[in-house]
């Protein structure tokens, strides 16, 4: 018999998400399934039990009628669930070591670029310059970091492991050994208060839209050995306020950021944010979705599902992630 087919619906634009690559991959991990790359490859639409997609066109999934599971190729759902018309059945997202790694190694980097005082290192280069900043400890130096997810928590264990003082805010309330925990709204302004680089590792949701603003970035911690607050997002653009966000590094509330990120992406060539003295931009690379790993853990979740297994990182459409 025919195994139902699995439908990708990728939308493209770098490297990375070439729709051709991840065809070439699916095909190659599920050999007995028919494989389509929407619009491109012939199928009947009622054929399909599964599409593993990214950024797909909304409406593009209405049309199987008999699909079972929808698999983001990423671990942020925000773009596919703002798609109204969206069929009713569980969507998975993305939770894997492949992943969580690349983003423990993005904000590792960057913690440390901050802390190690790099650019001004870089300057110093430049300029043929011999001075030696003052190198205080990791433990001088408190990292905050929003979400406690799977990438939240990879990431505040490794920071804690290389010895920096780290805490961690979430939604609902969480006890981890080492590791001082905040929740809610009602505890964000302390978390906020003993944080002197604040990683952002949050999902885009209606609750989480815009949270990095004036009022947020006013409440870190301004006595810390790194010469003000520093913001690393790595979560959506649309988590900061970019208006606030250069504002605040205007007036010195803000001593840098690191945006992979941004409210529109890719990001304009005239944003004021490209040649900020205090900013560092990456373009939404922190982690990618690797196709050789992803496509294996797609076709695992599948035969969980085929196995009558429950399936795993089911997303909770009301909490939006
Ligand atoms: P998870 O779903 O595992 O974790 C989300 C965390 O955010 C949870 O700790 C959750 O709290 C917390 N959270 C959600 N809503 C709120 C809220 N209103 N207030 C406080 N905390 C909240 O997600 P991941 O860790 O896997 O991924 C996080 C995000 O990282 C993704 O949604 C995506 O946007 C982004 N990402 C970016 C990439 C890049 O390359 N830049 C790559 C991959 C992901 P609780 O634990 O209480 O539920
Ligand atoms: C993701 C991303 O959500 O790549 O996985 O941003």
């Amino acid at each position: 018999m025919t195994k139902g087919a699995l439908a990708l619906l990728i939308t493209g634009g770098t490297e990375n998400w070439s729709p051709a690559r991840w065809r070439q991959r699916f095909t190659a991990v599920c050999p007995d399934r028919p494989v389509a790359l929407m619009p491109h490859d012939p199928i009947d639409p009622a054929a399909v039990r599964y599409a593993a997609v990214w950024k797909p066109m909304p409406g593009g999934l209405a049309a199987f009628p008999n699909l079972a599971a929808i698999f983001n190729l990423g671990a942020g759902v925000d773009a596919l669930i703002a798609d109204a018309s969206l069929p009713d059945v569980p969507i998975m997202r993305v939770a894997d070591a492949d992943l969580t790694g690349r983003m423990i190694e993005y904000v590792v980097m960057h913690v440390l670029i901050h802390h190690r005082h790099q650019r001004y290192l870089d300057a110093c280069q430049r300029d043929r310059l011999w001075a030696p900043p003052l190198q205080r400890a990791a433990s001088a130096v408190r990292v905050g970091v929003m979400g406690l997810g799977v990438l939240g928590l990879g990431t505040a264990d490794a920071l804690r492991r290389l010895g920096f003082d780290v805490a961690g805010w979430s939604r609902t309330g969480k006890a981890i050994p080492g590791l001082a925990t905040f929740a809610g709204e009602a505890e964000l302004a302390a978390f906020l208060a003993r944080t002197d680089i604040l990683v952002c590792l949050l999902p885009l949701t209606p609750a989480t839209k815009g949270i990095l603003n004036r009022r947020t970035f006013a409440l870190l911690a301004r006595a810390g050995v790194l010469g003000g607050p520093i913001v690393i997002n790595a979560g959506r653009g649309g988590l900061q306020v970019e208006s606030d966000l250069l504002a605040a590094l205007d007036d010195d509330t803000l001593a840098a950021a690191t945006l992979d990120v941004f409210e529109t992406e890719p990001l304009p060539v005239d944003s004021p944010l490209w040649s900020h003295p205090k900013v560092t931009v990456t373009p939404h690379n922190a982690a990618d979705t690797d196709p050789d790993a992803i496509s294996l853990y797609v076709a695992a979740q599948i035969a969980r599902h085929e196995r009558g297994e429950p399936l795993q990182n089911v997303v909770d459409r009301r909490l939006g992630y």
